[in-house]
Formats: structure tokens, sequence, C-alpha cells
């Protein structure tokens, strides 16, 4: 009984770490979205995962969020305005691991301004390069006879 108890509990406490809260970001935090904020400064140091959510705070009408590719994100190319979030409190969850970049598309916000975020987006709490070690001792499974006992058969 008591090593049951004991197994229960080394698989919870195995499992239960990788269960992680998804987070929100309010990008630029006290700022929100807005012009003359460094951005790539604010995403710096902050890990993003699947499942998070960003929100974008704004003054309904001083500006827009759009979802850009990276060569749009370089540009300020502003996608057709039917694309924008425009709400003032959009929400975005991160859906997909991968780069993501988001602009506004209000005036020349983007380009004169730094109103630009590109984040990346992980997949899983365990750093990337991450190699799975490879054990020591071969898988345990049916012993194959040895060449040595094999020999002393015949
Ligand atoms: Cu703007």
């Amino acid at each position: 009984m008591a090593s049951r108890q004991f197994v229960v509990l080394a698989i919870v406490a195995v499992v239960l770490p990788t269960v992680a809260m998804a987070a929100e970001f309010t990008v630029g935090d006290d700022k929100g979205w807005t012009i003359d904020f460094d951005y790539q400064a604010w995403a710096k140091g902050k890990t993003f995962l699947v499942g998070d959510t960003l929100v974008f705070k704004y003054t309904q009408g001083n500006h827009n969020v759009f979802k850009v590719n990276g060569t749009a994100f370089k540009d300020c190319t502003k996608p057709p305005l039917n694309e924008a979030l425009t709400s003032g409190n959009d929400t975005i969850t991160l859906a997909t691991p991968g780069n993501k970049w988001y602009i506004c598309g209000v005036n020349d916000h983007c380009a004169n301004y730094g109103q630009k975020l590109a984040i990346t987006v992980h997949g899983s709490l365990s750093p990337e390069p991450t190699p799975t070690p490879i054990p020591d001792a071969p898988a345990p499974g049916p012993a194959a006879p040895s060449p040595l006992s094999y020999t002393l058969y015949i």
C-alpha cells in the first residue's frame, strides 16, 4: 500500500510542473500599445509560450493592431483595414509556436514611432535545444543470449 501511494505521489510530482498556467501579457505594461515605446526592449527577457495571450490596450481610435508577416513588419506595410483589431482591448491568443509580428496601422506610428512588436512563441517550457540524454544502460527487455553463453552451448 505504502509503496503504491508513493508511486502515485511521484507521478503527480512529475506531471504537475508540466501543466503550466497560461500567462497573459499586457503589451507595453502600464504604457499599453502606443507610440514612442521600445517594444523590443519590452519583449526581451520574456518567454512567450503557446496558450499565452497578448493584450493590446489603447484608446480606441488612436491606434489599432495588425498581425503581419516579417516583411510587412520590417517595412511597416499595412494590411487591409478590415484585418485590423480595433477594440482598444485586443486579446490575441498565441496558438502556434514561431515568430509573430504586430504593428499599428494608424498613420506612420509603425514606421516613425516604433509602434511594432516582434516576439517568438515557444512550444514548451523546456529550453528549445535540449538533447535527450542517452541512457548508459540499454533499455530493459528480454535478454538476448550473449555471444559468450551462446558459444558455451555449442
Ligand atoms: Cu498607433
